[in-house]
């Protein structure tokens, strides 16, 4: 194998903006959504339990991606609750810790930062979460609304929510042991990152949209990332809706 695969396609898969891939979707070759196996024997299961399981089947079955926000603006507490439920320390000590999340070998190569639009308590925003000390640092002031749509192909759904969420990876981190196929589990452990945000959102009544669409190297502009060392993976929107 290639010892530079990981490396090229996560260059290679950017998104740049005015060279989008083009030509539309071919319906008809839409690929089929399930698999079915015929002619093998079948277990009917039981319907499973929602409303009358625990809060957690709840919070499942509500989960939407919500692209529209303009409630009442969210607080600095929230923030908190969402940083702890994503990255923050659940368990350990000085030596060893580990996180909200899952990571292949304990390395954590994902951090987070913050656009703050509209935030009780928080000034509008760029912001870097300290994992260990579980505050946030603000690495600039200022309404950064429509840059960020901008860098997230115009997406409404960045430029109304009341924060964004923003992971970059510090590849080296996973590929110190893993080599190239860190860039495999980094994905991986971003949308476990973003999944424990999207179900925490929703205890608190507020609405996220996962988004993958985004000009790579806009984004790292905003954060100040090289996008190489360090590069964005994945963003989430975050608001309460109207
Ligand atoms: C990897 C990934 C990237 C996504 N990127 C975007 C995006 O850029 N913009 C957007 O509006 N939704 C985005 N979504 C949300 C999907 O469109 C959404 O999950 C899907 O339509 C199913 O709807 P649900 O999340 O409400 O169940 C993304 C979801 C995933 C998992």
């Amino acid at each position: 194998m290639k010892e530079v695969a990981g490396d090229t396609f996560q260059q290679e898969t950017k998104y740049h903006r005015g060279k989008l891939p083009t030509g539309g979707l071919d319906r008809v070759k839409k690929p089929e959504l399930y698999k079915r196996y015929h002619n093998v024997p079948v277990t009917e299961l039981d319907p499973p339990l929602i409303s009358a399981g625990g809060r957690i089947w709840e919070i499942i079955k509500n989960r939407r991606s919500v692209r529209s926000f303009g409630g009442p603006e969210i607080t600095a507490d929230e923030i908190s609750q969402l940083l702890w439920a994503t990255q923050g320390i659940t368990v350990g000590d000085r030596n060893f810790v580990l996180r909200a999340a899952p990571s292949a070998g304990a390395l954590y190569p994902i951090e987070t930062y913050l656009i703050i639009n509209r935030v009780k308590g928080l000034e509008p925003g760029i912001y870097h979460y300290e994992i260990e000390t579980h505050a946030l640092s603000q690495l600039k002031s200022g309404n950064f609304r429509e840059k960020g749509a901008r860098a997230a192909l115009d997406q409404v759904a960045v430029e109304t929510a009341d924060t964004v969420f923003i992971w970059s990876a510090v590849f080296d981190r996973a590929k110190w042991k893993y080599k190239q196929r860190a860039y495999r589990y980094i994905y991986m452990e971003a949308g476990h990152i973003a999944q424990n945000l999207a179900i925490a959102a929703v205890e608190l009544g507020l609405g996220t949209c996962q988004i993958g669409a985004l000009y790579d190297d806009e984004v790292n502009g905003i954060l100040g990332l090289d996008g190489y060392n360090e590069s964005v993976i994945y963003m989430s929107s975050v608001g309460r809706q109207k």
